[in-house]
């Protein structure tokens, strides 16, 4: 029974994935134009784009890191929709074997753009032969098993590399310098995420005032995806509650509904920042400690909630774990524990 329970659990959230996957298709912006905010990134990209498309040739291969939701995807689209190229996707976890990159590698015709999500997960003997593709566009094709094996050079078409990673730093370096940009996508300023839900209420037919954007811009987490998702919300309680329009008292009662406080602040965000104060007295504590305090992988846990809380001044990172800043206090509404200064030689207390 619990197990039919946790099938149907599985079947409906898969469905509801789906359905949010299409609805974000649905709202993202189709060319550099369109692209709201992240100006450096952008001027660059267009830069290097633009001086492709007018040498006739293939552009550089691109990375692009940053948090979730930030428009990694996106800009890959657009990337290969700028270069008025084809664009193939895949992901690091889903080359399980270097056989199945060398498949992908080996279909590229020229000027194709290959997106590689989360490429932070590819295997090793896959990143060695992705090197010399986006070097020398070349792969060694390995025929046969054992010592009968034989290995045949085949030359690829020029084509683009597009990379995406949460998380930059788990990248080796000769895969990093391999790419000939690399774009950093930051947290957006509350004023890009209401130029971003104006754009996506148009194109949903919701009718927003401008208090109710900036609302919802300033509880987004400094995240379009979230902005989008939270807009979405607030239609539904529209539609439910009120006239169907976004106001700003329709915009409150469903962020109020959904539980995302007036910092944006989520559910796992509090519960992270819940239990580094509460049960860990403020640190520091470890990653790995910390997410299993609130039953999360601790990837989640630094890739998502962490870099957030981290921008808001509410958390900090030191040698020896997370550690509570005095505004995570504030937040919560509790008093931090007295505990001696480092000058009167307390510090010791907390080896
Ligand atoms: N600059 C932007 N302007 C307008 N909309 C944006 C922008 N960036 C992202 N979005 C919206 O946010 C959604 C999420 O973006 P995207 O899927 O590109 O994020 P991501 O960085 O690839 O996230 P993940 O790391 O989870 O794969 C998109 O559907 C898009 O509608
Ligand atoms: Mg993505």
């Amino acid at each position: 029974m619990a197990d039919e329970l946790d099938d149907l659990a599985r079947v409906v959230s898969a469905e509801a994935d789906a359905i949010e996957r299409s609805s974000e298709a649905a709202l993202r912006p189709r060319n550099l134009d369109e692209f709201v905010g992240q100006r450096v990134v952008r001027e660059q990209l267009s830069l290097v784009l633009r001086a492709a498309t007018g040498r006739g040739g293939t552009s550089d291969h691109v990375l692009l890191s940053g948090p979730p939701g930030l428009g990694k995807t996106t800009l890959a689209m657009i990337i290969a929709q700028e270069m008025g190229s084809t664009l193939r996707v895949t992901s690091g976890p889903a080359i399980a074997h270097a056989g199945d990159l060398a498949a992908i590698l080996s279909s590229l015709d020229e000027g194709d753009v290959l997106f590689i999500d989360e490429i932070h997960r590819l295997a090793r003997p896959a990143e060695e032969m992705l090197y010399l593709a986006m070097e020398d566009f070349r792969v060694d094709v390995v025929v046969g098993k054992g010592p009968g094996a034989t290995s045949i050079p085949l030359t690829l078409p020029p084509f683009t590399a597009v990379g995406a990673t949460t998380r930059a730093g788990l990248l080796p370096a000769p895969l990093r310098d391999r790419f000939g940009f690399t774009g950093h996508l930051d947290f957006y300023e509350p004023d890009e995420l209401k130029a971003i839900l104006v754009r996506s209420a148009g194109m949903l037919d919701l009718s927003i005032s401008h208090d109710a954007a900036a609302e919802i811009a300033s509880r987004s987490r400094g995240t379009p995806r979230i902005a989008n998702r939270l807009l979405r919300r607030v239609r539904d309680w529209a539609q439910v509650h009120g006239d169907g329009r976004g106001t700003l008292a329709a915009a409150q009662a469903a962020l109020e509904v959904y539980e995302v406080d007036e910092k944006g602040l989520d559910r796992l965000d509090r519960a992270v920042l819940g239990a580094l104060c509460t049960r860990f007295g403020g640190g520091p504590v470890g990653l790995t400690t910390l997410a299993v305090a609130v039953g999360e992988e601790p990837e989640t846990v630094e890739t998502v909630a962490e870099p957030f809380l981290v921008r808001e001044g509410l958390m900090s990172r030191s040698p020896r774990g997370r550690v509570a800043t005095a505004l995570a206090w504030e937040h919560l509404g509790i008093a931090p524990p007295d505990r001696p200064t480092e000058a009167s030689g307390g510090s010791r207390l907390f080896d």
